[in-house]
């Protein structure tokens, strides 16, 4: 649907709030003062799979808000993560462009049904600057000319940036890159010559036949109570990552977990 010719388009407070990787600890004091702005909390529905990544959500609220707030749960799209899509870029590239264009009809119900001078919140997981597609979203939602988003977005901790200080790491080499990408993409990275990598949106432990020697840094559902870190060379502590996710897995419900990778010959 888009706005009529010479419709007023309908302009909506957004805050878009980094609230950081699972823990109540790892937000800064300008997301909790964002929150506290808030009056209407956009939360994607994912179903029963992510019960406990909401029940983080909310302790975060109860923790940091003050005052009466309201939630609405949106109805999480369907994705297409059936084999294809994991088999072909193009397909998968395809599958996440479908599920954002469904994500972005749907928030837009919400935002031009909200009462004039409504401050809409979305909480973002870590930062919204990485691995995130909140503000892509909302690029979209302005783009079909419905409502226009004004948007202020409040980063936040990233796993990534808590991989590196739980593990006391500088995550750079002196002078050298550093490549932020996806279990997905690990191996053309490893085979292209990138050689300090930081992994996430693992389904599974890094694979132990990357080219050369590999050290790895690794964290599991960092800043919540499950919280695990492991560190060694890959081939030792590849299968002790593999269980540690699995542990996870089946004492909370869900793994989601961070590594650097770097080679050393
Ligand atoms: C969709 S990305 C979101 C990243 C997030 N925006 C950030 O800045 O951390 C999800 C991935 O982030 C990483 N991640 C998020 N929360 C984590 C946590 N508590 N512990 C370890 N890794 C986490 C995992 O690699 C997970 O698959």
């Amino acid at each position: 649907m888009s706005a009529g010719a010479g419709a007023a388009r309908r302009r909506v407070d957004v805050r878009v709030v980094g609230i950081g990787p699972g823990g109540v600890d790892q937000l800064t004091v300008e997301a909790v003062a964002a929150l506290n702005a808030v009056d209407v909390f956009v939360v994607a529905d994912k179903g029963a799979a992510s019960a406990d990544l909401r029940r983080l959500r909310e302790a975060i609220l109860v923790h940091h808000r003050t005052g009466p707030y309201e939630v609405v749960d949106v109805a999480d799209p369907e994705r297409d993560r059936g084999r294809a899509v994991a088999a072909d870029a193009a397909a998968y590239d395809r599958a996440v462009t479908d599920w954002h264009d469904a994500r972005a009809e749907a928030y837009e119900e919400v935002l031009a049904g909200l009462p004039e001078g409504t401050v809409a919140g979305f909480l973002v997981w870590g930062d919204p600057a990485l691995y995130d597609s909140t503000l892509r979203i909302l690029d979209r939602i302005a783009a079909r000319g419905l409502v226009a988003p004004v948007v202020g977005v409040v980063p936040g901790v990233s796993a990534v940036s808590l991989l590196a200080a739980r593990h006391g790491l500088v995550l750079n080499q002196v002078g050298s890159a550093l490549t932020i990408t996806t279990m997905r993409r690990l191996r053309d990275h490893a085979d292209a010559g990138h050689d300090n990598l930081v992994v996430v949106l693992a389904a599974d432990a890094p694979p132990v036949d990357l080219p050369g020697e590999w050290d790895v840094w690794w964290g599991g559902n960092l800043g919540t109570d499950g919280e695990l870190l492991l560190a060694g060379p890959l081939r030792d502590v590849a299968p002790r990552i593999a269980d540690a996710r699995q542990a996870l897995r089946t004492e909370h419900g869900w793994v989601m977990d961070t590594s650097l990778l770097r080679r050393h010959g």
